[in-house]
């Protein structure tokens, strides 16, 4: 036997044992008449006593050991004098009777406890030593119980786990594709899967009619607290089913994640449509943990010689309850946190309840009372609330208030990561209109279905048609989204042609998917969710990277094993590539 214990199991029932315990040397304290030495591993960490009264030898061997050595010790399972019940294993320690070093290490370039003074940079060259770290080690035991969760939870709904290829075809909606050169066939190339949304629908054809996958998925993307080049998802489909079937189904998984992992029954998820999330919200994620919902003042603001307003297409604010009191500072800041370049707004307008209910607004000359009253109704304003106004472009106007709206929900305190807000977002549109490519894009993909109401548009306003897909907000992160697909020839070509694709090009992007449609295909519909992200909400985390055993940092770079790197022009050759920035 190597090991007889691991260091995070021996407790007071365990004292008289004779144990054998290995791991690295956290920490070790030499206070002269006793060595002390925190040892750690995977389970927690034991604390090893060395006596020098009792056993020198062993006491002096003890303060050779530097941190991060790997040890191997025999003992006998002691009290504790000084307890520290903040520890597991804090009541006990191990009189140590052997002790063999089993490998020496090099001085840290950090160090490796809760607290550590390294910084992102260096924990990254160094990942698989901030791995030991328990904080970070138990972000992967979450991942690891979450996966195993989905898995309990599918399966029992007959899903099958099905491996699709990574080695896949270029297509050219969505993001930007990593692609691989192919030796065989020069000149030629392999995308890495986005997701693996066509494989899945061939699933369906297949008659694998529950299908699912914890899958890597590639995107060359720019890079967010929240985004990484390669992520994972919980990729789902089922056939024979209505979209309510899958809204039900996935709420499921979700609800069975929060209770199994978290112990937390958040109850049937609300819905929302995507014209309310954007009417109320200025964002199609919403975070509805707290209110403080859009309120439009069109009506009560125009026409009354303040520029701005009549300008402006839309006039829309939000009421901050109990902030009139806000200084002078922190209105400035306030409007200078909307003017910063990812904002782009251009200033706040603010009126004031006072504890009296009188209201005083930065705009009072162009306004009398009773007409500022009427915006006070419009917000169903009390006193000590601070309205807060911006207008504008209506889309540009929504975006930059949906900001400072999340700011002082921040500021406020109401977005507590200990309690969740779960919603689904339905009905977006079908489609999305690029300036820049003057065109319109399938905002999921070519084949999701439209709401079968708004069908008629796609000859007359294809920009307004909603389709019927679907995402899920968890505190105001998108965590996932799907869509019921269309099967219908007539509808598939008028989409190619909106989307403007030629029969051609619609024939070598997707003519193995229409060709296997027409093979008897059911009625299916499904949704992935970023795994990643699922993770680190549950953690507590806003970044995903605390959640990936070795992340890509923000440009995309592996700092550890530095890559991407140059390939020697040898590869290059054989792959047929010719450039000249090979080594
Ligand atoms: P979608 O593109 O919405 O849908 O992706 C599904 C979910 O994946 C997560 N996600 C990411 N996570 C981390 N890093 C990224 N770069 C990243 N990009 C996306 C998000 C998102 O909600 N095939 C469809 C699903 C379907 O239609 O069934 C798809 O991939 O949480």
């Amino acid at each position: 036997m190597f090991r007889s214990h691991t260091c995070g199991e021996l407790r007071n029932s365990d004292i008289g044992k004779e144990v054998i315990l290995c791991g690295w040397v956290q920490r070790s304290r030499d206070l002269g008449g006793m060595t002390f030495i925190d040892l750690r591993d995977r389970y927690g960490l034991t604390q090893l006593a060395f006596n020098m009264e009792s056993n020198a030898p062993m006491c002096e061997a003890a303060r050779e050991v530097s941190r991060e050595y790997v040890i191997k010790v025999h003992g006998t399972v002691k009290e504790r004098e000084s307890k520290n019940l903040k520890m597991p294993t804090g009541e006990i320690e191990i009189i140590v009777t052997k002790l063999e070093v089993l490998n020496a290490a090099i001085t840290p370039p950090f160090t490796i406890e809760e607290n550590t003074d390294g910084g992102d940079d260096i924990r990254m060259k160094y990942r698989y030593l901030d791995l030991r770290r328990s904080s970070v080690r138990a972000n992967l035991e979450l991942r690891h119980r979450m996966a195993i969760e989905t898995r309990n939870y599918l399966d029992k709904q007959l899903f099958l786990e099905v491996e699709t290829p990574v080695l896949i075809k270029s297509t050219p909606e969505g993001a930007r594709d990593f692609v691989v050169p192919s030796r065989m066939n020069q000149g030629q190339f392999y995308a890495l899967p986005q997701s693996p949304q066509t494989f899945k629908q061939l699933l369906m054809v297949a008659g694998f009619d529950r299908y699912y996958q914890i899958v890597k998925c590639f995107r060359d993307e720019d890079l967010r607290a929240d985004r990484q080049p390669e992520f994972t998802q919980i990729d789902c489909e089922m056939s024979f089913i209505e979209r309510e079937d899958i809204l039900q189904t996935f709420e499921g998984l979700v609800r069975h994640l929060f209770k199994t992992v978290k112990g937390i029954d958040i109850g049937e998820l609300p819905r929302m449509t995507y014209a309310d999330a954007m009417k109320y919200y200025g964002c199609d994620k919403p975070d509805t943990r707290f209110e403080m919902r859009f309120c439009e003042l069109n009506e009560v603001v125009k026409g009354k010689g303040f520029k701005v307003f009549d300008d402006a297409e839309l006039v829309v604010g939000i009421c901050a309850k109990g902030c009139a009191e806000y200084s002078r500072k922190q209105t400035d800041e306030l409007i200078e946190f909307v003017k910063r370049p990812q904002v782009g707004a251009n200033g706040i307008v603010y009126a004031k309840i006072g504890a009296d209910g009188s209201i005083k607004s930065t705009v009072d000359k162009f306004y009398s009372t009773e007409e500022l009253n009427k915006w006070a109704d419009v917000f169903n304003a009390e006193p000590g609330d601070l309205l807060m106004i911006m207008a504008g472009e209506p889309n540009k106007t929504r975006k930059a208030l949906n900001e400072l709206r999340l700011e002082m929900g921040t500021r406020l305190g109401l977005r507590n990561k200990d309690k969740y807000q779960c919603l689904w977002v339905v009905d977006f549109p079908l489609l999305e209109y690029s300036e820049d490519a003057s065109r319109f894009f399938a905002m999921h993909h070519p084949f999701t279905s439209p709401l079968m109401e708004d069908i008629s548009l796609l000859d007359t306003d294809p920009g307004m048609i909603r389709a019927n897909a679907y995402d899920m907000v968890i505190n105001g992160v998108e965590v996932g989204g799907g869509e019921y697909s269309h099967l219908q020839q007539r509808i598939a070509e008028k989409m190619f042609s909106i989307l403007g694709f030629t029969d051609e090009e619609a024939q070598a992007q997707f003519g193995f998917l229409m060709t296997a449609f027409e093979y008897g295909a059911p009625p299916h519909g499904g949704i992935a969710f970023g795994f990643d992200r699922l993770c680190s909400l549950f953690g507590g985390s806003e970044s995903i990277r605390d959640f990936i055993a070795f992340p890509k940092n923000n440009s995309g770079r592996d700092v550890m094993i530095d890559a991407p790197s140059t390939i020697h022009a040898d590869q290059l050759k054989e792959l047929g590539i010719n450039t000249t920035h090979s080594d």
